[in-house]
């Protein structure tokens, strides 16, 4: 199937929706490169600035004209941006799965948003885009996020040693495959 090449607005559980970043996030972007784990996983540039802001924001655009991923803001009932889930598509012709990431700004956290997020990209993903196969990375310790994987269907297959590089270090990962 051939994916689309535009941001779509989903619908979640609770009055949540995704849609596709926009200037007025950059808000947002500043609370998430105050955290002192998200720039380590994420291009999310720290210490914020002006200027690297808008360099994130043309590239999440392109990754969806060029075809890469799908990067969602994740917005709460009340229409205020918390938090960012990414469906990322370039290795999904090669090794036939896709992946999914989110973070949550820390005034955010602590509600289950992660998962309501996650949820609805997954299902995004398999029932439109018709992608058979997800999976996610998570740090062992990261008790946080292998609760919203477990609590999305995704389950446990293996713990990959060194996956990705935190901080400059290389970090073990578990995998989890998607419902
Ligand atoms: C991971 C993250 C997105 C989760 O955000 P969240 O949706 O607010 O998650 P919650 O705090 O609601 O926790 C989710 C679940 O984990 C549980 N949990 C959280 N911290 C826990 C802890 N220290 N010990 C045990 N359980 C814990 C919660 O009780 C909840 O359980 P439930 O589903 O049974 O209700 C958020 O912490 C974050 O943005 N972290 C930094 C970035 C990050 O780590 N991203 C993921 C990279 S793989």
């Amino acid at each position: 199937m051939e994916l689309p090449r535009e941001m779509p607005e989903l619908t979640a559980e609770r009055g949540y929706r995704l849609r596709g970043w926009r200037e007025a996030d950059t808000e947002l972007l500043r609370e998430a490169a105050a955290d002192p784990y998200i720039p380590l996983i994420t291009t999310v540039p720290a210490p914020y600035g002006e200027a690297a802001a808008a360099v994130f924001l043309e590239r999440q655009w392109r990754r969806t004209e060029i075809g890469t991923g799908y990067p969602f803001v994740l917005v709460d009932p009340e229409g205020r941006p918390v938090g960012h889930v990414g469906l990322w598509v370039a290795d999904l012709a090669l090794r036939g799965y896709a992946s999914t990431g989110y973070w949550l700004a820390p005034s955010a956290r602590g509600r289950g948003a992660a998962g309501i997020g996650l949820r609805a990209v997954t299902r995004w993903a398999r029932e439109e885009l018709g992608i058979a196969r997800l999976e996610l990375h998570v740090e062992p310790w990261n008790t946080a996020s292998l609760r919203t994987a477990e609590r999305s269907g995704y389950r446990r297959a293996e713990l990959r040693p060194a996956h990705q590089q935190v901080g400059g270090e290389p970090r073990d990962m578990w995998r989890y495959v998607g419902p």
